[in-house]
Parts: C-alpha cells; sequence; structure tokens
C-alpha cells in the first residue's frame, strides 16, 4: 500500500527510462560543464578530484537514495514528506523549509550563470569570442559580466524563458527534449577532449587533473569538494525528495540512482579533460574561477574547422543541460507553494520568479555595480554559492541521513528500497543504512566543522 500524505493520486513519471532520464536531468548541469571545472582548477586538481569522487560515494549515493525513497513513500513535497514520515511534534519538517531557501539562492546565481551561457550564444555566432589568445576570451567574459545592463537582461530573460516553459505547461516537452538532446552534449564533450588532448601541453593538464598532491588538500578544499557532491547530486534541499515523489512503485532506486551519478561523473570528467590540456596549452591561469569555462571553451573551438558554429551550439546545449537544473530547482519552492499554501500552480511559478528576480539581480550585478559590496568577504553571487553548497545541502544531508538512520528505522526503509521485497538487494540496503545512521552524518558533520574552521 502506499501512502498519499495528501491523500491524493499524484502524477508522475510514466516509464522507468522517463525517471532515469527525468533525475538525470536535474543532475547534470552547468555543474559539470561550469563548476566542476572551475572548482577544480581552483583547488589544485587531482586531489580536489580524489576527494569528491569519495564524497560522492560515501555520502551523496546514500543521502540521495534517502531523499529519492522518503519522497516515494509520502508523495508530496519535501515539506508534507518529512511531516508525515516523523513522529508528531517532531519538527524534521524544518528541512523542507531550509530547502526552499536553499532553491532561492542556488536559482539567484545559477540563473546568472545560465545568463551568461545564453548570452554567449549570441556572442559565438557573432564570431566576437572566437579566439586562442587569452587576451581576446578574457576581455569578452570581463566585457559581459561587468556590464550590469546586460548581466540584469540576460538573466531576467532567462527567468522569463523558465517560467514560459513552466507556465505552457511544456515542462514534459523540454524533459523529452533534453532526453535526445544531450548524446549530442556528449558527443560534442568527446570532440572538444579530442581537440582539447591534441594540443602540444595536453599531458600538463591531464597531470593536474589526474596526479593528485595531497599537500593541496586541505578542510577547505575537502568542504568544498563535498559541497559539490551535493550540489552536482541535487541533493540536501529536497529536489530529489520531490521527483521521488513522482517515481514509480516498482522503480529499483538504488540502481536508478546509482546509473544517475555514474553518467552525472562521466560528464564531468569529459567536461575536465577537455578543458585542462587547453589551459595549459594556452596559457590560461587553472585557478581563473567562475571564468575558466568562458574563456576556455572558445580557445578550444578555435582549433577546430567550424569551431564558430560548433560552439554556438556547445552553448545551446549547455543552456538545455542547465534549463533541466534550473527547472527541478525551481520545482521545489513551487511545489510547496502549490501545495502548502493552496496558491494554483501558475501563481505559485509567478510568486518564485518574482522573489528569484528580486533576489538574483543582486547576483547579476555581483561583478559590477555590487562588485564592493560584500557580506563576510564575499560578493552576493559568491556568498549564495558557498553559503548553498556548503553549508544548507551539507546540513540538509546530515538531518536527511539521521532522519532515515534513527527516526525513520531500517524496516520501513527495507520495505520501500527492497519494493516490499520484490527486489533482492537486503545486503545493499543494510550497507547503506549504516552509511545512512552513523558514517555519512559524521562525515558530513566533521567536514563542516573543519572546513568552517570551527575548530
Ligand atoms: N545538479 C545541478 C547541476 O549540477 C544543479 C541542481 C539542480 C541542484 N537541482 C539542484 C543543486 C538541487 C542543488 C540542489 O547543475
Amino acid at each position: 500500500m502506499t501512502q498519499y500524505a495528501h491523500g491524493l493520486k499524484r502524477v508522475g513519471f510514466t516509464s522507468g527510462f522517463g525517471v532515469l532520464a527525468a533525475t538525470l536531468g536535474s543532475a547534470v548541469g552547468l555543474g559539470n560543464i561550469w563548476k566542476f571545472p572551475y572548482l577544480t582548477g581552483a583547488n589544485g586538481g587531482a586531489g580536489f578530484l580524489l576527494v569528491y569522487l569519495l564524497a560522492t560515494l560515501l555520502v551523496g549515493l546514500p543521502v540521495m537514495i534517502a531523499e529519492i525513497t522518503l519522497g516515494r513513500v509520502a508523495k508530496a513535497n519535501p515539506i508534507s514528506t518529512l511531516q508525515a514520515l516523523a513522529p508528531r511534534r517532531q519538527p524534521w519538517w524544518l528541512v523542507g523549509v531550509a530547502g526552499m531557501l536553499a532553491a532561492f539562492l542556488i536559482l539567484s546565481f545559477y540563473s546568472e550563470v545560465v545568463a551568461w551561457v545564453f548570452a554567449y550564444v549570441v556572442k559565438a555566432a557573432r564570431g566576437s569570442i572566437l579566439s586562442s589568445d587569452r587576451q581576446v576570451t578574457e576581455a569578452a567574459f570581463g566585457a559581459l559580466i561587468s556590464d550590469p545592463l546586460q548581466s540584469l537582461l540576460w538573466q531576467w530573460g532567462v527567468l522569463v524563458f523558465i517560467g514560459s516553459i513552466l507556465l505552457l505547461g511544456v515542462t514534459k516537452g523540454i524533459e523529452a527534449l533534453t532526453k535526445k538532446l544531450m548524446p549530442l552534449l556528449f558527443l560534442l564533450l568527446l570532440l572538444l577532449c579530442l581537440v582539447s588532448l591534441s594540443l602540444d601541453k595536453a599531458a600538463d593538464g591531464l597531470a593536474f587533473l589526474f596526479k593528485p598532491d595531497f599537500s593541496k588538500i586541505t578542510a577547505s578544499v575537502v568542504l568544498t569538494a563535498m559541497g559539490l557532491a551535493f550540489f552536482k547530486l541535487s541533493i540536501g534541499m529536497g529536489t530529489m525528495m520531490t521527483y521521488g515523489s513522482y517515481f514509480r512503485d516498482e522503480q529499483n532506486i538504488p540502481l536508478t540512482t546509482f546509473r544517475v551519478m555514474t553518467a552525472d561523473l562521466c560528464v564531468s570528467m569529459l567536461a575536465g579533460i577537455a578543458i585542462f590540456p587547453a589551459v595549459f596549452s594556452f596559457g590560461f591561469e587553472p585557478a581563473a574561477g567562475p571564468a575558466l569555462v568562458f574563456i576556455t571553451i572558445p580557445a578550444v573551438f578555435s582549433q577546430i574547422p567550424m569551431g564558430q558554429w560548433l560552439m554556438v551550439v556547445f552553448f545551446v546545449l549547455a543552456a538545455i543541460a542547465a534549463t533541466g537544473a534550473m527547472l527541478s530547482l525551481m520545482e521545489v519552492p513551487v511545489v510547496i507553494l502549490n501545495e502548502r499554501l493552496g496558491l494554483s500552480r501558475p501563481k505559485a511559478t509567478l510568486l518564485t520568479l518574482f522573489l528569484l528576480v528580486l533576489v538574483g539581480s543582486g547576483c547579476a550585478l555581483s561583478n559590477s555595480t555590487l562588485a564592493h559590496f560584500k557580506l563576510f568577504g564575499l560578493t552576493l553571487f559568491d556568498l549564495f554559492d558557498f553559503v548553498s553548497s556548503n553549508i544548507i545541502l551539507p546540513a540538509g544531508g546530515i538531518f536527511i541521513a539521521l532522519f532515515v538512520g534513527w527516526v525513520w528505522g531500517i524496516d520501513k526503509f527495507r520495505l520501500a528500497l527492497t519494493n516490499h521485497s520484490q527486489l533482492h538487494n537486503e545486503k545493499l540496503v543494510q550497507a547503506v543504512f549504516l552509511l545512512l545512521r552513523y558514517i555519512s552524518p559524521l562525515l558530513i558533520l566533521i567536514v563542516m566543522l573543519k572546513g568552517l574552521n570551527v575548530f
């Protein structure tokens, strides 16, 4: 028997492949193409990658399984899910509230990066950025982000675009589109890898990406890597709980999760292999920060015939991947406002968009008008990024793990994960449960406290 927190049957994904594609659509995004390379570059390369992989396996995977499972059992938004599954008077639903806050923070800076991607589609078509000269590509990116009007208008454009998709109810269409186009993104990344690997200092780039220098792994590097693991898998704030609520009852959750994680890692690795050999060959700075991808990718495309048009295609595909991720992020506040406050879906969407324009503009202006407005030494863009990835998502992860491990308990967890004894994955269930009960929360806590310099 399935419990419905609202007594309603909800619409859900209709096929096993659809579930996989939608979940992957949330995970794969600018996190792979933009964030992964820039953080790996800024945090010393291979050592960071290694810690990120460990965090994904020991923390990311179990928390993702937990989230999807809770969502599927309760079939409701994150707040109602935790309220329905927790004993009376225990305020676990606050995790859902924190998740909604995180969604706004993430969307605020994410929409600005999507804005840069959109702007790059146009710039690429005009041919003004295609060059292997570092000064040219850096100047082009600098001109974009330091122009307040362009930054704002592109971001609002992105928000209106996403909003229209939601209001027209064509999210399904977008999911179908993503499903069809992602193999193309994969191929294009593969092509970029080949080009990048043929450059003269490719070996240096590969060494940077794959030969760990352990002296570079500090507590804050570990926290950043763990934050990336959460961000990449869209966990710690209710997105996966919400998607879990659309999962079919016969779906194999651990298997789906494992596939999503593997495919997601592959995309990130391809992005890394496309970028770092080029960084070293063309004399870019690996630690260039959020600009890294935008200044390096044009240089790689400048090396191939029809590079200009392939670059247009690349940024269009990146925009589509990012759209899937943004839709999944927006789904959290929209579903909460809809199911908890009783707003209609269109009203909930408009309210979310309105708030995003307000908060997001602060991030759009972080490299121009508001460049000197800093809190804790960070611009709003960096602050929202830092607080969401390194504090709210991991903290959410701790609570979700503890909730399953200590409150919900092994029996209900086993029943849900074995699809009521249909699947024979007992050992796996036990291992994941042990991770959730002891190891993941403890690891996250230690990494957070150390990384934030609490002790
Ligand atoms: N995982 C997406 C990416 O890498 C971003 C994303 C979508 C996300 N939904 C999320 C991050 C929920 C954190 C939480 O681009």
